[in-house]
Parts: structure tokens; sequence; C-alpha cells
């Protein structure tokens, strides 16, 4: 066989048999296959397509590249979540903390930034000293000592998501239903859990532009769950405007603090009860949607589940500290205030999440090459959501810069990505649908 042949195929539309995909990733892992003729075939794959057989063997494949983690000595039930990517989604921030805190434990492998959206990995290293290269023996030893872990990829667990999600990163190759279904569901199988929960994000934000391809992507992922024997519950979730009111990677961290303290915004808020609720009801640790929220909302208040995230601050390496002095994170030198335009009131009509983390990008905080620096201090805070209604002058956005040239890039950008109406807008629900029924484990 050789990688050429698989390249060609894919171009013209074959179908890899189980075996095609076998060598495929294999030869990713000992060399055999360049990176270039890797990409080349993500592409073809990007324009083609995947069989429900071949994205399950590509899964499977993926997930058997390093190590497929045993928890069943951590608990009867191990949970996971998985965001399918967005800008300003920082839920596994909160997420993770709240069900850790009701005594679920969290085994959690997560990403880098992609493309345009950012990644919960690259957040938490905003956070002084904070080691997300967990060695497998040390994140299996933290979630039985404390109940959660954040780790992402090593050499160890799905290395072959590792190597392409960097490659897709960098080469147009990242809106693919196959390649995202494949890399979300390898690392969620090599990291053990069996209670997974996939947050698939759709709109202007996310790689799913429309409600209709989301909903094709979550049924992808159930399906592949279904058959590699790992039972999966998504929601698909907005994506048309950023999540929350942060973007970026300090101003992120902030908010998903707020959000422990009880003090986030509604959004974000409202999607952690959701999907929160949905594993508990998944686990059996609940009876019904109310129950479910009224144990959320008290790890809240209780302040529970803000001392799970300093646990697992610090048992990753990090400064605790930083849940009450947020000036410990990176700091951007510039910080300005966008006023929003015209004499009379004006309600946000849209908010293009993709333009606003072009604008985080155009200022640092994002990679255009694999391995880049990224700047954690820089970033946007909206002040305004979809529905929200702003006075003449007042500020609809706080830009972090570093550099005056990229703030006003950056602005132009942000600018063109805010519609406003002279008319009441409604606020958007963040729930869209619920694909595959909560199941049991
Ligand atoms: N998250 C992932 O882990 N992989 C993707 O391809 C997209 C989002």
């Amino acid at each position: 066989m050789r990688m050429i042949d698989l390249i060609l195929a894919k171009r013209n539309g074959k179908e890899h048999s189980k075996d095609d995909i076998k060598f495929l990733i294999e030869g990713l892992m000992d060399h055999t296959v360049a990176d270039y003729q890797m990409s080349s075939w993500l592409m073809a794959v990007c324009w083609r397509g995947m069989t429900m057989d071949e994205t399950a063997a590509l899964t499977d494949a993926m997930a058997n590249s390093g190590q497929v983690l045993d928890l069943s000595d951590v608990g009867s039930i191990v949970g996971d979540k998985h965001s399918t990517g967005g800008v300003g989604d920082k839920t596994t921030l909160v997420f993770v903390p709240m069900l850790a805190a009701l005594g679920i434990p969290m085994a959690k492998l997560s990403g880098r930034g992609l493309g345009h959206t950012g990644g919960t990995i690259d957040k938490l290293e905003a956070i002084p000293g904070f080691d997300c290269s967990l060695p497998i023996d040390k994140f299996i030893a933290q979630v039985k000592k404390i109940g959660a872990a954040i780790a992402g990829q090593t050499q160890e667990l799905a290395p072959a998501d590792g190597k392409i999600y960097a490659l897709r990163d960098v080469t147009g190759t990242v809106e693919s239903i196959p390649l995202i279904a494949a890399s979300v569901m390898s690392k969620k199988i090599a990291a053990g859990s069996n209670l997974i929960i996939l947050d698939v994000k759709c709109g202007a934000g996310a790689f799913m532009s429309t409600e209709a391809e989301a909903s094709e992507l979550a049924r992808t992922m159930v399906e592949v769950g279904r058959r590699l024997n790992r039972p999966v519950s998504a929601v698909v979730t907005d994506m048309d405007q950023p999540l929350g009111n942060a973007v970026g990677h300090t101003v992120e961290v902030i908010e998903a603090i707020e959000t422990l303290k009880g003090r986030g915004p509604a959004d974000l808020h409202e999607l952690c009860l959701a999907l929160g609720s949905l594993a508990l009801i998944t686990a059996g640790k609940a009876r019904n949607e109310a129950d479910a929220r009224e144990q959320l909302k008290n790890v809240l208040h209780s302040g529970a589940a803000l001392r799970k995230f300093v646990e697992l601050v610090e048992a990753q390496g990090g400064d605790p500290k930083v849940v009450d002095d947020y000036s410990l994170m990176p700091q951007a030198k510039i910080h300005f205030e966008m006023k929003v335009p015209g004499k009379t009131p004006l309600w946000i009509s849209g908010l293009h999440g993709k333009r606003i983390a072009e604008a985080c990008k155009l200022m640092g905080a994002g990679r255009s090459k694999k391995g880049d620096p990224i700047n954690m201090a820089v970033g946007v805070v909206l002040h305004g959501k979809v529905g929200s209604c702003l006075q003449p002058g007042e500020s609809v956005a706080t830009v972090y810069a570093d550099n005056e040239a990229q703030l006003q890039l950056a602005c132009k950008v942000i600018e063109s990505g805010i519609e406003y109406s002279t008319e009441k807008v409604d606020v958007p629900p963040v729930i869209r649908a619920m694909i595959g029924a909560p199941a049991a484990v």
C-alpha cells in the first residue's frame, strides 16, 4: 500500500477499507507518511467526505494510536464532555468542577485552539504554572484523588489526533464532519470515560454554520459512539454569537471563575446547567431536570464548584490565587473602549463570532503556523449580547491589545461583526436541539 494511492482514491471519491485507514494512521505515527501527504489527504476528505464505516474506522484507529484508558477502578461512572469548538467557549472550566463537586469523577481530555476557535488547554495556560501535559498515571491518580483532571493530548493518548489536529489548524481542513467526529470521539474513547456529553456548536462562530449540519455532526458522533460501544449524548447549541462576553485567554478564564462564583453571563450559566443536567440525569444522579438544576445551582452557590476548581488548579501546578487576584494572569498593555455609534438607544441584533475571533487572532491570540506562540493577554470583553439595548456613547466592548497597530486592525474587524437595530431584538436561546436520548451507563 502507498499513501499516494490513498490520497488519489479519496480525491476521486472512493471509499477506504478499514485496513487503508489503519495503514494511514500507523504511517502518520511512524513517520512513513509525511505531514504534507497527510495534509493533502485531509483536504481530499474535506471535499469528498467519508462514509459512516470509514468515520468509525478512522476514530478507532486514532483512539488506538496510543493507550485507551481503563478507568474502571476510578468509579463505575466517569464523566467527560467535549465541545466541537466555538468562540468564547469556556464551558469546560465551569462544567468539570461543577460535576466533580457533585461526586462525578471527570477525566477530561481537551484540545488547543483550532482554526478560529479557542482551545481549553491554551486558556488554562493563562493560569501561571498550570500544566496540561499530564502523563497517564498522574492523570488517573488525580481523577482518583480529587475527582477531576483536564489534560491535553500527550504522546500517550490519541497522539494521532494531536498530529492531525495541528495540521488541520493550519491547512484549512477543519470544517469536515467526519474529521471533527473522529477527532472528538477518538479523544473521548482514549480517555476512557463512560458518561460522554457532547456540545455541538452551530452558527457563524462554529465549524458547522447551520443547525442541519450541526445536527448531522451530532448524529455522526452518536452513531460512532454506538458502533464503538461508547454511548454519547449530544446537544446542539448556539454559536452565532460568542458564548458569554469574553473572548481571549486570560479574559475567558476570568469569566469562567466569575461563573463559578455565581456571577457569570446568562448564556454561559444556562449552558452549564443544561449540559450538567443532561450528565446528572444520564448518570442516574438526578430524578429529573428540575432536580439536576437544583443540585448544580447548589454547588455554585455554596462555593463547592469554585473550591473544586481551586483544587484542580493546584493539583496541576497552577497558582490557585488567581481566583482572587486576576492580575496574576497575563495582562494586556492597552484597554480600549469601543463605543456604541449614533444618538439613540440601539439593540444588538448580530454579533459575528468568527469576526470577533479573527480580531483576537490579529492581536496575537491564535496561531498561524503549527506551534506558534500565542498571546494570552489580548482579547475582547463584550458589554452586550444579541438582544441587549445599549445607550449612545456606552461601551459595547473592551478590547485588550498589546500593540496600537494590532488594536486598530482588530477594532475594524470587531466593528464589522456587530449589527445594531433600532427595534427591540429578542435574546436567542442557547440550546437548539438534543440528539440521542440520555444513555444510561
Ligand atoms: N474539537 C476537537 O477535538 N476536534 C475537532 O476537530 C473540532 C473540535
